[in-house]
């Protein structure tokens, strides 16, 4: 009986090796936040048998046969060096100032990966992949590997946006009711919101068309042998993952080849050390966990808002742990522990946690829905005041702007979000509409990577827009003929009017009167 059994499991278990895929992952960008949420999805295809190769600045210790890594070298420290300055340089930044900067870093980091000694030696290796899925963050260049490879493009989005992807794909996206990326509005804009999302939304576009795609395609001219043009791979993508969910935003339109998965990255929370564990089961009070997420590093605060927190810590019957990226922290009151670092998703899940005090970055945003933890945001930079704004409008969580942080702010911000239980229940109801999924994110994903390479690209999902001129997807052809054909029938209705019937209106009316 046992015999059988073994070696169907072991017949199982070749058929689903000898089906894995060959899966590039290009995942070359020097942001942490962003290479995680790539890295995740990296390791489960790894775990479900499919070989895998990742082109990445970070190291993994454990490489084996489904595993492989294309190392870079040249990223890491100069991208440390450009975070130095993110709460002076960047607070400031609006929406099209913020976009141009994430644009130029995205041309300065694909060329950085492009031009990489190892990444040319592997355009050099003849090989054949079965998908290619790429890092999308103004990065466009590095869908010259789908080409190059011959294989189906399929994008990882790290952010909420879809209209980054609308033109991409095809998706409707009207700026009257979608707020550009950087625009820190939701989809209830008043008239002079409206206006100035239509004007983000065309200067975009406008960036977009003139200057990015034609420097991305440069890039691609340069780097890969016979490469196409840009709009050729840029309008080409198989599949795109978006860390979005209705959860987060308002609903909007996806076309069935665009994916929402947040949530994906959240793990299955572990037993916390002993000690913590502890100390979060006896904090009756409640907890407030307060993290600026891994670029920013509360250790860089300037003095004056760094008091305004010890100060504010100090009037509160919660316990507060702190990720605080040093050893000491003079003047801190005894209800505050730091660490440098703290099992963040872990903590999240303890019920004692009343609070989570962040940057608003997108992954931290998503950890609190997913847990049901009210948010106070202080965003400094990117999409972390849109992502707070959504949590603001949406009722789980306020959000202090880095600028006006003061004690009194502060103070004002907590004990509304402690005191007023509408926080919390609304985070609650949040976390069940993330939950309430037909399957778990990370499997949703899984499927689709799948899909796509069992239907060699899935052509059939792509939206039909893609094939229409501009003109032809808001009708002016159809419109300017129909005016054509009104106007000359017009036109012969007034000639038959002025030639038969008026010569002879007394004759009509004769004939009327008999
Ligand atoms: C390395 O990865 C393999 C396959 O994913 C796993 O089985 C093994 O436990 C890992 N080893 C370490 C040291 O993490
Ligand atoms: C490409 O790399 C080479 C060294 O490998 C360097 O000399 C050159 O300046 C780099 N080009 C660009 C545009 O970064
Ligand atoms: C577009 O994608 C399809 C399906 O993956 C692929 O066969 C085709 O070669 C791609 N075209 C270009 C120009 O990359």
């Amino acid at each position: 009986m046992s015999f059988p059994c073994t070696m169907l499991t072991v017949l199982v278990f070749l058929i689903a090796v000898s089906n894995g895929a060959k899966i590039l992952g290009v995942f070359p960008y020097p942001a942490y936040s962003h290479y995680q949420l790539g890295d995740r999805i990296f390791k489960e295809l790894s775990a479900r048998g499919h070989e895998v190769t990742v082109i990445t600045p970070y190291k993994e210790n454990n490489l084996t046969e489904n595993f492989k890594q294309v190392l870079l070298t040249n990223t890491l420290a100069e991208a440390e060096g450009l975070r130095k300055n993110l709460f002076t340089d960047h607070s400031n930044l609006n929406a099209l100032q913020k976009l141009i900067t994430i644009d130029l870093l995205g041309l300065t980091f694909c060329e950085k990966a492009l031009n990489d000694t190892k990444v040319k030696e592997f355009l050099q290796i003849d090989q054949k992949f079965d998908a290619v899925i790429v890092h999308q963050f103004s990065t466009e260049a590095y869908k010259g590997f789908c080409n190059h490879f011959k294989a189906p493009c399929i994008s990882i989005v790290t952010m909420l946006a879809p209209n980054w992807v609308n033109h991409q794909m095809g998706n409707p996206g009207s700026p009257a009711y979608i707020p550009e990326t950087f625009v820190d509005f939701s989809s209830d804009m008043n008239f002079l919101e409206r206006c100035y999302n239509t004007f983000v939304y065309l200067t975009s576009l406008f960036v977009s068309y003139m200057h990015t795609l034609p420097k991305h395609n440069e890039l691609l001219q340069k780097y890969f042998p016979n490469a196409p043009s840009i709009y050729d791979v840029y309008y080409n993508s198989s599949l795109v993952l978006i860390n979005s969910h209705v959860s987060l935003t308002t609903a909007l339109p996806l076309l069935p080849n665009i994916i929402e998965v947040a949530g994906y990255h959240v793990k299955t929370p572990k037993k916390l050390p002993d000690q913590l564990q502890l100390f979060l089961d006896e904090a009756k009070e409640g907890v407030i966990y307060f993290s600026l997420g891994s670029n920013l590093k509360s250790k860089d605060l300037p003095i004056a808002k760094r008091n305004a927190f010890l100060k504010v810590f100090a009037k509160l019957k919660q316990k507060v742990l702190w990720k605080w990226e040093h050893n000491i922290l003079s003047d801190k009151s005894d209800n505050v522990i730091i660490k440098k670092w703290w099992p963040q998703q872990d903590i999240l899940a303890h019920p004692n946690v009343k609070l989570f005090i962040s940057h608003g970055g997108l992954l931290s945003v998503i950890e609190a829905v997913y847990h049901g933890i009210p948010l106070l945001g202080i965003p400094v930079f990117g999409d972390q005041a849109k992502n707070l704004n959504l949590a603001e409008k949406g009722g789980y969580g306020l959000s202090v702007p880095y600028n006006r942080l003061s004690e009194e702010t502060l103070t004002d911000a907590i004990n509304q979000l402690l005191k007023n239980p509408k926080y919390a229940q609304i985070a609650k109801q949040r976390s069940k509409i993330m939950h309430d999924e037909p399957m778990k994110p990370l499997d949703k994903a899984m499927f689709w990577i799948e899909y796509v390479i069992r239907h060699k690209g899935a052509s059939h999902l792509r939206s039909p827009t893609l094939k229409l001129t501009w003109y032809q997807y808001f009708l002016l052809d159809v419109f300017l003929f129909l005016f054509l054909i009104l106007t000359v029938l017009l036109f012969f209705i007034f000639k038959f009017y002025v030639g038969f019937v008026k010569p002879n209106i007394h004759l009509i009316q004769k004939l009327k009167n008999q």
